[in-house]
């Protein structure tokens, strides 16, 4: 089991309040990613639900039971950080054994618990080895193989994968992933990365300056943004943002549309433009338009399309996939 419940929690620094009253439910086995920019309150959150950090007020329940005068060590979680924070002079077996010794518990079964993480996470061929012998991937695999021995209930991941390449990111990723189907342990974790946050994610909570923007799917975010910060926030290249005073709608305030909704033409449409800047991906082009009503436009178009700087052509929305937005920026409906 390893439920999550936190109501009303606030965390000041000094008269600096960082977390301004987060009610958050989590169920058993759920994979739930915070997302927000940075200084947001992520990590504070992490370390307020780990105990490493004493909310100023609120309340942390993990399967029913409240925790907030539980020290770390006794609430059952295991946390994974950016830096590694492996023991330097202890080999790989040692480093992910460490904290079953120190609980106490009988050398075999030590043994067999790191056996059988090391065999998930492939590191059956570096047990010997220090952790300055290891690359940063296989690293950031020990620190995660340390927090599968403990058996927690509940895992926190602060940003494991920012210090790996782009290639180990998306192999640690997919290591994630199954690791998470196969130990069905519930599991939250935060990333500055939107393709970890929309593949790994059960649940993504977006959180600004203290406060959560809103909670869902990696779908309903995407396609039901509840207002223009979640809007701008979720999907890269991130949606346009259309003061609709210059479209001419009444009480909407704002006009959303994604780059993957605007159809390109060189002789007709909706919003004469002229392309400032043109990035081929190859499998994708996006380019960045200006337009006379709607001003910078970014477009997205799937595959190789030839449009150069300066080139004139005329952008047209996806009526049926905008978004509007009213004066205190939450979503009409
Ligand atoms: N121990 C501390 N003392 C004072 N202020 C702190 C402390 N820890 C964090 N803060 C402040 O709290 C705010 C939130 O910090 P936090 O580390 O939670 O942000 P974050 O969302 O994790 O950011 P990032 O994405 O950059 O990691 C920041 O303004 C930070 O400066
Ligand atoms: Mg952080």
């Amino acid at each position: 089991m390893g439920s999550l419940n936190l109501k009303s929690i606030r965390k000041a620094f000094g008269n600096h309040e960082v977390l301004k009253g987060i009610d958050l439910e989590v169920k058993d086995g759920e994979f739930v990613i915070f997302v927000g920019p940075s200084g947001c309150g992520k990590s504070t959150l992490l370390r307020v639900i780990a105990g490493l950090e004493d909310a100023t007020s609120g309340s942390v329940q993990i399967d029913g039971q409240e925790v907030v005068n539980t020290p770390p060590a006794k609430r059952g979680i295991a946390m994974v950080f950016q830096s590694y924070a492996l023991y330097p002079h202890l080999t790989v077996k040692d480093n992910m054994g460490l904290g079953l010794k120190q609980m106490g518990a009988p050398k075999a079964e030590v043994d067999a618990k790191v056996a059988k993480a090391s065999g998930m996470l492939s590191l059956e061929p570096y047990l010997a080895r220090r952790p300055a012998e290891l690359s940063g991937g296989q690293r950031q695999r020990v620190a995660i193989g340390r927090a599968i021995v403990r058996e927690p209930k509940l895992f926190l991941f602060d940003e494991p994968l920012s210090n790996l390449d782009a290639a180990l990111r998306v192999n640690t990723r997919l290591e994630i992933a199954r690791l998470h189907r196969s130990l069905k342990a519930t599991m939250i974790y935060v990333t500055h990365d939107q393709v970890e946050a929309m593949t790994l994610a059960d649940k993504i909570v977006v959180l600004n300056a203290g406060q959560i923007e809103q909670i869902g799917s990696p779908m309903e975010l995407y396609n039901k943004p509840a207002n223009t910060f979640v809007a701008g926030f979720i999907g890269s290249p991130q949606m346009n943002l259309i003061e609709a005073g210059r479209l001419g709608e009444g009480q909407v305030k704002t006009i959303g549309i994604r780059p993957e909704h605007i159809k390109l033409s060189r002789d007709n449409g909706d919003w004469k433009s002229k392309v400032i800047h043109v990035e081929h991906l190859g499998a994708d082009t996006i380019l960045y338009l200006e337009t006379e009503i709607a001003g910078l436009l970014t477009v997205r178009l799937f595959g190789e399309h030839r449009y150069d700087v300066d080139d004139i052509v005329y952008a047209s929305p996806d009526k049926a996939a905008m978004h509007r937005f009213g004066a205190d920026d939450r979503v009409l409906r």
